[in-house]
């Protein structure tokens, strides 16, 4: 049975406002509605599509990711040719660029001409054809003359129109852009796989070009891609203005994503300002380029110039000052961390990249190391992009020298001697020294004296150095047994300073429950961890005695939280130091514990949360049982009353349904939990 015009009207109605959000979320980055609004729009959508299959079409704003892997790229021949640019390095470049283009012109060097300006994006350039408003094919720039077929992926891409928007679009439209990672997005995916012991982006550049080359289209739209586009290759069924900068703004009207820099500017000196400026915010934007590219804004003129075989003679390139260079690995050695981390660091030969000379580049852990391959000898590229810390990019194996050998984990401390020891499944490996560690007990001090923590003003690292090198300080307390005299006479000290210094010691011992806390170096005790404990505990002893389901009910403190907190006050050593700081008269205010349990309708009841729920975050779901008068606490057992399970609930939901314990979804603890939601 057809369906009634009316569904048909309705679906149609739905995509518009769907597209019509997209838009302006992912285009003017202007968003209209709440993000609650548009998932209620598109979960319409998908119902009205399940019930009426042979309604979806192709431009359906559901219809982004296939679901099936394609075998192999198709390859794309360019109807017109994807030309690359021209490059320029220096002012003269671009001034002999404007004198030939001025000649080819028959103008004078001097006259007014209008540039296009905009910033030269470090990602790959795609072709995107749209017939009849509807996006039909994407493809890679491949040779210039023939890509490869991308349509899959950049279907995947929430910033490409699948159906442009208005209605007196060409009716075949060729457009070009580059699609490229944005610089957050890259480094959110680096640590991730990282952290899960996977091969990471050399840089955004080859995150967004590999991003496109995957043959699974699901794989791409978990990779956060974007697009500017900033070129039209061909339109045919409708006239285009006569300037590139209007044709810009045409694009963004019909839907598509132009990049919000660009600028029209005048002649070499508007060139060289529009350069200073973008190189100057170069850092803050939010991605990646290497250079700005200017464009005669005037499409006769394009014409009259136009092409040789690989560029156009309208536009250039003005590139940026290189953010990766080639040097030589001299060295690889170990440092130690405040929690006993062992981190490889390269030594290098030094190189001036990205702005600064770099010498040291860290190789994050002994993993990432051998993923890398780095060897002493080798051929790196090395990479500093904005204030990121230099990085080991890759190595160039063909110029690694014969004999070079792979670093191994040291099997003993470099700076103590104790034994380094890696628990399973973690990237890190650590020296077990503890405080015994002169590296471990110079950062454990750096941190306690620091700002957040003690706030010891005026005592800096290389003090601290020191004071552990002739052994005179072992540990955080006898930081308050430092006298005037001994301190006047160190390196760089004077009595004046030396005096000072002593102050700052002696106003530190009057503190907070939370900066004590924090000073600690408690592993995984942060600063708002440490101030959750002190409110939820308001005082020392409770802290220190608390269980670890105690210490889970604190917000914020999940299982792993809570058995460190629980393993730092089991060691004697431990509370040795805090013993003797509190006696050397560190002190604080204790407050009014929270913890006492509130008497409520779950009163006596366990809780475990899993899954990510939609209306609450899981810490505010944990406050709220709380209130009620019930506990919460990170794992599974016979003792547990109820499972609340949200979306993508895992190990702990099987556990609970085996062990039989009541699982709970997120409407019925809703209901449970009922008149308590409002307050
Ligand atoms: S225009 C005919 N504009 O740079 C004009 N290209 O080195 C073709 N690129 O292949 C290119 N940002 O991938 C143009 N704003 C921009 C660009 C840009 C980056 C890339 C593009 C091109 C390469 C040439």
């Amino acid at each position: 049975m057809p369906a009634p015009a009316a569904t048909t009207k309705n679906l149609e109605l739905l995509r518009d406002q769907i597209r019509h959000h997209n838009y302006r979320y992912h285009v003017l980055d202007d968003p209209e509605v709440p993000d609650a609004e548009y998932d209620r729009l598109m979960r319409q959508l998908q119902e009205l599509e399940r019930e009426h299959p042979e309604l979806v079409t192709t431009d359906s704003p559901t219809q982004r990711v296939g679901d099936e892997p394609v075998l192999a790229f198709g390859s794309v021949k360019h109807r017109v040719p994807m030309l690359s640019l021209d490059n320029a390095f220096s002012a003269d470049e671009l001034r002999e660029f404007h004198r030939r283009v001025a000649t080819r012109l028959e103008m004078d060097v001097d006259a007014p001409l209008q540039y296009a300006a905009e910033p030269k994006l470090d990602g790959a350039a795609v072709s995107l054809l749209y017939e009849d408003g509807v996006l039909v094919r994407g493809a890679t720039r491949g040779d210039g003359a023939t890509g490869e077929d991308v349509t899959h992926n950049v279907r995947t891409i929430e910033s490409i129109p699948l159906r442009l928007i208005g209605r007196n679009y060409p009716s075949l439209l060729e457009v070009r852009g580059e699609v490229f990672m944005p610089r957050a997005g890259f480094e959110t995916y680096n640590e991730k796989a990282r952290a899960a012991g996977e091969k990471t982006f050399v840089n955004p550049r080859n995150a967004a070009a590999g991003s496109l080359r995957q043959l699974d289209p699901k794989l791409t739209a978990a990779r956060p891609l974007d697009i500017y586009v900033y070129y039209v290759g061909e339109a045919v069924g409708a006239t285009l203005p006569s300037l590139h900068s209007e044709i810009l703004d045409q694009l963004q009207e019909w839907g598509l994503k132009v990049c919000p820099e660009r600028k029209v500017v005048d002649g070499v000196s508007g060139c060289l300002e529009y350069y200073e400026a973008i190189g100057a915010m170069r850092d803050a934007l939010p991605y990646e380029i290497d250079g700005v590219v200017y464009k005669v804004d005037h499409l006769a003129m394009q014409r009259e110039l136009g092409h040789v075989s690989r560029a156009p003679r309208w536009a250039v390139a003005h590139k940026f000052p290189a953010q990766e260079e080639l040097t030589v690995v001299q060295g690889i050695e170990f440092q130690v961390g405040r929690t006993g981390a062992l981190t490889p660091v390269a030594r290098l030969e030094p190189v001036f990249v990205g702005g600064v000379t770099v010498s040291n580049a860290t190789l994050h852990n002994i993993d990432e190391l051998h993923r890398k391959d780095v060897r002493v000898g080798d051929t790196v590229v090395l990479r500093r992009a904005g204030d990121v810390i230099p990085e080991v990019a890759s190595v160039i194996v063909q110029r690694r020298p014969d004999g070079a050998r792979r670093t191994n984990l040291p099997k003993k401390c470099p700076v103590c001697g104790s034994a380094v020891s890696r628990e399973p499944g973690e990237a890190v490996a650590r020296c077990s020294g503890g405080l015994y560690c002169p590296a471990q007990r110079i950062e454990a001090l750096k941190h306690f004296v620091s700002r957040k923590a003690m706030d010891v003003d005026g005592l800096g690292g290389r003090m601290i150095e020191q004071l552990v090198a002739i052994d005179r300080i072992k540990s955080a307390a006898e930081l308050y047994g430092l006298n005037l005299g001994e301190l006047a006479a160190m390196d760089r000290m004077g009595d004046k300073s030396a005096g000072n210094l002593i102050k700052a010691i002696e106003a530190s011992k009057s503190t907070t429950l939370s900066r004590f806390l924090f000073a600690l170096g408690i592993r995984e005790v942060g600063e708002a961890t440490a101030a959750n404990l002190a409110a939820y505990f308001g005082n020392l002893a409770g802290i220190e005695r608390a269980s670890e389901e105690e210490l889970e009910q604190v917000p914020d403190v999940g299982p792993i939280v809570a058995s460190r907190i629980r393993d730092f006050f089991d060691e004697p050593h431990n509370l040795d130091v805090i013993r003797s700081l509190q006696d050397s008269g560190v002190h604080w205010t204790d407050s009014e514990p929270q913890q006492a349990a509130n008497e409520g309708p779950l009163s006596g009841k366990t809780f475990v949360l899993t899954g990510t729920l939609t209306a609450m975050t899981r810490d505010e779901a944990k406050l709220l049982i709380q209130r009620c008068g019930g506990k919460v606490t990170g794992s599974v057992s016979k003792k547990t009353n109820f499972v609340i399970y949200g979306e993508n609930a895992g190990s702990k939901l099987s556990k609970a349904q085996s062990l039989e314990v009541p699982t709970l979804n997120e409407t019925a603890f809703r209901a449970l939990v009922g008149g308590q939601l409002d307050r």
